[in-house]
């Protein structure tokens, strides 16, 4: 089967210093891949490049089987449409209502008029669960609410692909289960993501596949059980044992 989004040796540079080097991964249709590994392997840039808000100094990365050129201007739009990227901190308008976050995609990016925006808007509000809290602004959600608009806001690009970094992380524990019951039901209803997270029981529930990222490089990937329980790499098991210890938040 041909993968909905693919990346071909990519290698970043920041700062004078390699930080992704040479690292090849594809997601296909309906799958969940789940990246783990220590600070700084690289995780998040390497994310960031798939969407070029990060320019790789080499590699290429597809859509669908198509090269994407991050110097067309007009390429690169339609492939963030299609692509769609959560971050930790929920990257929200503090000066706009839940609904008008949601909406605001449709409106500037998508030419929607308004009243077609917030109709759109108020679905994608209600499949994750916060149809009453539409007229709340950023600064009266919890982080778990906040995060969730950031989830809907990206669905009313009717993405093929969603990012997902360290999505839960910044959340306290009780309002982490909110975050992962969303993107169950989006797993469940056929989104293809690819996710950054240290929580292992979700990543185990959840992944087709985990991959263990170290230093820039996949160092090992395979199915949830063995990646857990049976890794190769005595780096992995290392790392597998240490975050399970610390039920780390992400
Ligand atoms: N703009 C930048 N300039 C220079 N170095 C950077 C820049 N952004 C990130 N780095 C470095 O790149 C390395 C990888 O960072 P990255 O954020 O991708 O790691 P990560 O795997 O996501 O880590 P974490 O688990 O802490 O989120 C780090 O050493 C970081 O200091
Ligand atoms: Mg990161």
């Amino acid at each position: 089967m041909q993968p909905i989004l693919s990346a071909e040796n990519i290698h970043i540079k920041l700062g004078g210093q390699e930080i992704v080097k040479g690292v090849s991964l594809s997601v296909e249709q309906r799958e969940i891949k789940v990246l783990i590994g220590p600070s700084g392997a690289g995780k998040s840039t390497f994310l960031q490049s798939l969407n070029f808000l990060v320019l790789p100094e080499q590699g290429s990365v597809s859509l669908e089987g198509h090269p994407v050129n991050p110097e067309n201007k007009k390429e690169l739009y339609a492939h963030r449409q299609q692509v769609g990227m959560i971050f930790q901190d929920f990257n929200l308008f503090d000066h706009l209502t839940a609904l008008d976050n949601t909406a605001v995609g449709l409106i500037r990016v998508k030419g929607l008029k308004k009243k077609q925006a917030r109709e759109r808007g108020m679905a994608e509000l209600a499949r994750v669960g916060l149809e009453k809290q539409a007229g709340q602004y950023p600064a009266e959600l919890s982080g778990g609410q906040k995060q969730r608009v950031s989830i809907a806001r990206s669905l009313t690009m009717d993405p093929k692909v969603m990012l997902l970094d360290e999505p839960t992380s910044a959340l306290d524990p009780e309002l982490i289960g909110g975050v992962h019951g969303v993107i169950k039901d989006l797993a469940e209803a056929g989104m293809t993501m690819l996710i950054v997270t240290h929580q292992l029981y979700f990543a185990s529930s959840l992944a087709n596949e985990i991959v263990f990222m170290e230093n820039g490089k996949i160092l090992e990937q395979g199915q949830p059980e063995k990646i857990l329980n049976q890794a190769e790499h005595a780096r992995t098991r290392e790392f597998c044992s240490k975050i399970t210890k610390m039920g780390t938040s992400g």
